[in-house]
């Protein structure tokens, strides 16, 4: 394992406030997500969409990296250049997803354990020939009154170890992700009890399969309440109990945390990025960044619906939603800067 270049590599993606976008929608997730605004659902389609947001001018000035997925990595632009050599070419860093997905966990009805470790090694060699310097693998958490089970906290907290230690190996910087999802009524509390516990369970297991904390990004949920729950918080308690959360479970030695958005809504994810930032960044050991999928792209897709003519406006939104992620690390975001 090169440490040194590891933890170069998790520097340059957290450097100048700068963020992750993340990309790498499965080729089911990115035909629903088309399917919702009308796009058809061919690859010609997802390959043009994924262009345009490679391609939004000034993209490198807020993004460090993006996450690609395996069918996209091995795309090009339409005059013919790789999508590694464009992202390389302009400044940034290109990731890859590399789990296959939240599948049935036997003996733990209603509960998914994060499959894909078979053959990772070779494919995670594949990826870094191509030009790959940082993967992802995601855990998925379900809460509700009797969820989640010690069992899936465990098989998931152990499988996102096991990829982390295959990474670092070939010289991949993991971003390690578990995800608590937003769906239910539970509340903001028992999102933060679980939370907590499977962060402490997923450090347990990076130390037990000897994972260097330096070179690694967390990639947690924010602690918010279900979606379905009636008592909404406010932004700043969102902040205050995501911050609590993280400074009692995540180690001094990570040097960087990166949000999902999880389906919030973009502007909110914003605000509750910056609020963190604006009234903690000084006190905190960690960088905190966003590694946003839906809160950066889904205001561009519904512009873009599939007309080349969208093209220009659709980048325009994108570009606008990294720039707020980018004040928001700063602790500078204003809603002003949303008219
Ligand atoms: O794995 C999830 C994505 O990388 C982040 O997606 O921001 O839409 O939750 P999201």
């Amino acid at each position: 394992m090169n440490e040194q270049a590891l933890m170069a590599t998790a520097k340059a993606l957290l450097a100048n406030s700068k963020g992750i976008l993340a990309m790498d929608e499965s080729t089911n997730t990115c035909n629903k997500r088309f399917a919702a605004l009308g796009i058809p659902q061919t690859v010609d389609f997802r390959r043009a969409y994924r262009e345009l947001i490679i391609t939004t001018p000034d993209i490198e000035n807020y993004i460090s990296g993006l996450i690609l997925y395996d069918e996209t990595i091995r795309q090009q632009k339409k005059d013919g250049t790789p999508f590694i050599k464009a992202i390389l070419d302009a400044g940034m860093l290109p990731g890859i997803k590399v789990d296959l997905g939240a599948k049935d966990l036997a003996g733990h009805p209603d509960e998914k354990v994060t499959e894909g470790l078979d053959g990772l090694r070779d494919r995670l060699k594949e990826y870094v020939l191509m030009g790959a310097r940082f993967a992802k693998w995601r855990g998925v958490i379900t809460t509700n009154d009797i969820l989640p089970s010690m069992g899936c906290i465990a098989a998931n907290a152990q499988a996102l170890a096991r990829y982390a230690a295959l990474c670092q190996e070939v010289g991949l910087v993991p971003i390690v992700e578990m995800e608590l999802l937003m769906e239910g009524e539970h509340t903001i509390h028992q999102c933060a009890d679980v939370t907590e516990e499977s962060l402490r369970a997923v450090f347990k297991e990076l130390y037990l399969q000897n994972v260097m904390l330096e070179g690694i990004i967390l990639k947690p949920n924010m602690v918010l309440a279900g979606i379905s729950c009636t008592t909404q918080p406010t932004v700043r308690v969102v902040a205050n109990a995501t911050l609590k959360c993280l400074l009692r479970n995540v180690p001094a030695a990570v040097p960087g945390i990166a949000f999902l958005s999880g389906g919030q809504a973009a502007q909110l994810a914003t605000e509750r990025l910056n609020a963190m930032n604006s009234q903690h960044k000084l006190k905190l050991p960690w960088d905190l960044s966003f590694s946003f999928a839906r809160a950066i792209q889904q205001p561009a897709l519904e512009i873009w619906k599939g007309e080349e003519a969208n093209i220009p406006a659709a980048q325009q939104a994108l570009l606008h939603r990294a720039k707020s992620n980018t004040a928001a690390r700063k602790g500078e975001y204003t809603i002003e800067m949303e008219k």
